[in-house]
């Protein structure tokens, strides 16, 4: 059968890393979270103090950061390494998440990250979410998917996922990051977040998770 490369772009907390994920898992393909590559290299930044501002500092740290992802025999779960260590928690955390959209907008880091997903991705038969996906990264993709949702219903069902992860944070903390980093992705001057034109655009407010992951399986097998 026919592989191909399923893009999924769209806004901050709606669901995106997990349905793809479910997505892969029910095609047999590779998952790769574009968004915790950024949010690696935002932690690599915050360890060693590196001023964003000074392209020399960013460029010798970009040298230095190797990101990895393992899946772990104990969980099943996919989880990311920086430099060796296993960060799949702490770039998930409040201080990275703050940060990682300042990161993104600088274009080194871009020009590096995307070599590394286009590599990850040249044998097909992968799922990969970010927001620059079905735009700048596999430009061809033969789906692309476009997700959006309510910035509360978001920020409720992040704050469920740090909550089982153990992190208590107020929801208006949430809604504020989510829609920080909305508004920085958007309008940022290097590949911002928009929908790609040949994109299908799903709005997962009121579906469940299950309908949703169905919808784009569904989508994806219309093209293999
Ligand atoms: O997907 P996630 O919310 O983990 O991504 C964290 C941040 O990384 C985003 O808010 C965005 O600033 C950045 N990002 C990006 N391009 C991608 C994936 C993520 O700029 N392809």
């Amino acid at each position: 059968m026919q592989k191909i490369v399923i893009a999924i772009d769209g806004y901050s907390g709606c669901g995106k890393s997990s349905t793809a994920k479910a997505v892969a898992q029910n095609l047999g393909y590779t998952y790769i979270d574009s968004g915790a590559m950024y949010r690696a290299a935002t932690l690599h930044f915050l360890n060693n103090h590196v001023v964003l501002s000074n392209p020399k500092e960013v460029n010798k740290y970009l040298e230095s950061l190797e990101i990895s992802f393992h899946l772990n025999p104990d969980n099943g779960k996919q989880e990311t390494y920086l430099n060796g260590l296993n960060v799949e928690d702490e770039i998930r955390s409040m201080r990275v998440s703050d940060y990682v959209s300042e990161v993104s907008k600088i274009k080194e880091v871009r020009t590096e990250l995307v070599a590394q997903q286009q590599r990850l991705g040249k044998k097909k038969g992968v799922v990969m979410d970010g927001r620059d996906i079905g735009t700048v990264v596999f430009p061809s993709a033969e789906l692309k998917v476009f997700m959006s949702a309510d910035l509360n219903i978001r920020a409720e069902r992040r704050q469920k996922e740090l909550l089982e992860r153990g992190d208590l944070v107020a929801l208006e903390k949430i809604v504020q990051n989510l829609a920080e980093r909305d508004q920085v992705d958007t309008t940022r001057k290097e590949s911002p977040l928009r929908k790609a034109e040949d994109a299908v655009e799903l709005d997962t407010s009121l579906l469940e998770f299950e309908d949703q992951v169905n919808q784009i399986v569904s989508f994806a097998k219309e093209k293999i």
